[in-house]
């Protein structure tokens, strides 16, 4: 179990393959500095990931989820991360309504070329948990990892 002193959040990054998940790459090679505590899951672009992945990372005790994707205009399939937004932004107000805080839940727009930004975005993701607390919702119910 851990102790609250100790606790850190974890994060799972959905991340576009075409966009975000090669900034990601390019912060490693960059040498860019960004908290350790998002894992980072690679999918085919922002409007792939489901309502059901959000909540289900959520329901195993992850504290928070980002997901990112391509700049408006430039997704490799015309719209799928205007859907994703739109997704994103429905998703939240269930989520709400559930009685989780709806800044649990953080999209983002990286390009592959900015690797800088990436790091920026993580750090603030885990500042904002941080924030936040842990996520305690489904501890409870035996599904947390505690
Ligand atoms: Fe990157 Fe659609 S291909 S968000």
């Amino acid at each position: 179990m851990r102790q609250d002193s100790q606790w850190e959040p974890r994060v799972v990054g959905f991340l576009c393959r075409w966009c975000s998940y090669a900034g990601a790459d390019l912060a490693g090679t960059s040498r860019k500095k960004y908290p350790a505590n998002i894992r980072a899951i690679k999918v085919p672009c922002s409007s792939r990931v489901d309502s059901l992945f959000i909540i289900k990372a959520l329901r195993l005790g992850f504290d928070g989820v980002l997901v990112s994707g391509c700049h408006p205009g430039d997704c490799h399939y015309q719209t799928g991360n205007y859907r994703a937004r739109r997704r994103i932004a429905i998703t939240k107000k269930f989520l709400e309504y559930m009685g989780i805080d709806p800044q649990r839940i953080q999209a983002s727009w990286v390009s592959a070329s900015e690797g800088g930004k990436f790091a920026e975005v993580v750090t603030e993701v885990t500042k904002g948990l941080k924030e936040t607390g842990p996520n305690r919702l489904f501890i409870e119910e035996g599904q947390g990892y505690g």
